[in-house]
């Protein structure tokens, strides 16, 4: 087995790369509004419901049109994927394992094409859709190895005339409730972490991005999964997603989304429903508030371009997005200078077009949200950079960077999943501590600073799942920097690490007298 390594990113610079993206997003406007059924125990269903995906560059623009399960057709999917539960768990993990390593080889076959969807379905520029394409090809590498690795338990201790045994046995048949700002990613990931672990899934992606969600089961199917272990149910989250969520026999959630949703499903799963035999198990990776700390001591260039960047890369719709930035009194001025100046210098647009640094925010309901948080931002604070959207053919918000808030300010402390930034100053490195810890959320954090003392300080007393020194806060890498938070991000599963395969299945001691 050759060992992991992450799949490397695409360099636009070189002309093939260029030509060859190209020759990709042609392919997928070849096949644009295109109608996608139900997939449920391998069956096609089309509804008369359907949820239409839009390009968010362009509003007129139809990505495709996907069947919409209703409450009849999710419990149609329960109990195919409840039966063939019983088939797929006894499957060797080795076969499950090479039915991930396929998956991932037609995926590197197909790459631009799928990162070509992303960035017609999500808005995503070449490069942030090719790191998503790259980091669903790494969750099936890495969660494959590492099934390899735990498909014979764990040592444990005998005593003389005793022969005790530590297994890891699949769970049941998992709901996966997936976003849409990493539409390819996450879905995959949280899709074949459960899949490999010997469970059947019914899976749920967002509304705004079903498409590429399609095309991904589709290619579980051409590496070999049989009909029924995944099972691909769009639908209203409200309405789907709370019958699935309640559902007796869903044994666990895979849920990866916004506070208020995560919140819902745990307290939900909670409730024990009528033939219900277990504690379901919730998996739930949620919001962020993410702040970058910037040190006196420090490359104050690097504080600068680091805040930019995870700030305004696809346009801080990020979990891991830098939505506030703290920065020590001594080169406050001098940091938010350079923030402006960099902000000002991105270019906004349409996604297809690889000059633009960003392109727009997902749909009219993420266009209202930030827009209007730019408008508390006016109160709260002052606006250097940015502060205008437009929405007259997608849904466009200029990178925004609002300075001199408080601690205490909404946009200091409220998830805005867009592209906007608060700076506040801070007197010295402990108080700058103290304020990045000032939020419900922990999910990631950096620090930019020349000093070891600080930066030791900060690694213990920071309070993130992912903290990262002297560079910016978004883009953990699977298997490298295992992804979760603290707090209100979530239950800190980590993706992409060591523990994550074992939330997927339960642990079974067997002892024998010799
Ligand atoms: P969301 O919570 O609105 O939706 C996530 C999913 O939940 C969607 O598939 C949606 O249809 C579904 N859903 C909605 N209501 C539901 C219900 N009642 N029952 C079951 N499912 C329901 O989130 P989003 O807008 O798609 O994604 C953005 C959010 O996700 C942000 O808050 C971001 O920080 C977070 N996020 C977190 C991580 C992480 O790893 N921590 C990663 C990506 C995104
Ligand atoms: N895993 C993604 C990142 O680190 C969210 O940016």
């Amino acid at each position: 087995m050759i060992p992991y390594k992450h799949e490397p990113f695409t360099d636009f610079s070189k002309e093939e790369n260029n030509i060859a993206y190209l020759e990709a997003l042609k392919k997928v406007e070849g096949y644009l509004g295109e109608e996608y059924p139900l997939i449920i125990g391998g069956e096609r269903i089309t509804t008369n419901e359907q949820i239409i995906s839009y390009n968010p560059a362009n509003k007129e623009e139809v990505i495709g049109s996907v069947s919409k399960a209703s409450k009849e057709l999710a419990e149609k999917a329960m109990q195919i994927a409840d039966e063939t539960f019983h088939t797929w768990k006894k499957v060797k993990p080795e076969i499950r394992a090479d039915v991930l390593f396929k998956a991932a080889a037609i995926i590197r076959r197909r790459k631009h094409e799928i990162s070509a969807l992303l960035t017609k379905e999500a808005g995503k520029p070449w490069n942030e859709a090719d790191a998503d394409t790259a980091e669903a090809i790494d969750f099936l590498e890495y969660y494959g190895r590492q099934m390899l690795r735990l498909k014979d338990g764990q040592p444990v201790e005998s005593r003389p005339g005793e022969f005790n045994r530590y297994d890891y046995i699949p769970l049941g048949v998992g709901v996966v409730i997936s976003p849409w700002n990493f539409p390819f990613a996450i879905m995959a990931g949280t899709t074949v972490a459960a899949v490999v672990t010997g469970n059947t899934v019914l899976l749920k992606p967002a509304s705004t991005t079903p498409v590429v969600a399609y095309k991904f089961v589709e290619i579980l199917e051409e590496a070999g999964l049989p009909a029924g272990v995944v099972n691909y149910i769009p639908g209203s989250g409200a309405e789907v997603g709370d019958y699935l969520v309640d559902h007796p026999k869903t044994r666990f959630i895979s849920f990866t989304g916004s506070r208020d949703v995560g919140l819902r499903i745990n307290e939900r799963a909670s409730k024990l429903n009528d033939g219900q035999i277990w504690l379901k198990r919730v998996i739930a990776e949620m919001g962020g508030k993410d702040t970058i700390v910037v040190d006196k001591e420090a490359d104050l260039e690097l504080a600068a371009q680091s805040i930019v960047k995870s700030a305004f890369g696809f346009s801080g719709q990020k979990c891991s997005a830098c939505s506030r930035a703290v920065i020590v009194e001594d080169v406050y001025d001098e940091v938010i200078t350079r923030v402006e100046e960099l902000t000002k210098g991105l270019t906004v647009g349409d996604p297809t077009d690889l000059s633009n640094f960003t392109g727009p925010v997902i749909d009219a309901a993420a266009f209202e949200k930030i827009t209007s948080y730019i408008e508390i931002g006016k109160e709260e604070g002052r606006i250097v950079a940015g502060g205008t959207a437009d929405n007259s053919k997608g849904f466009f918000v200029n990178p925004t960077v609002i300075v001199d808030v408080t601690p205490e300010a909404r946009v200091m402390k409220e998830e805005i999943f867009g592209p906007v930034v608060a700076i506040a100053k801070a007197k010295d490195f402990d108080e700058a501590l103290a304020i990045a810890n000032n939020t419900e959320y922990g999910l990631t954090g950096a620090v930019i600073t020349k000093n070891r003392m600080n930066q030791e300080k900060a690694r213990e007393d920071f309070h993130v799942g992912n903290l990262y020194f002297n560079r910016g806060c978004t883009g953990a890498i699977v298997g490298y920097q295992p992804f979760g938070g603290f707090n209100m991000s979530g239950t800190d599963s980590k993706a992409g690490g060591p523990d994550y395969l074992q939330l997927h299945m339960q642990a079974k001691t067997t002892s024998e007298t010799l």
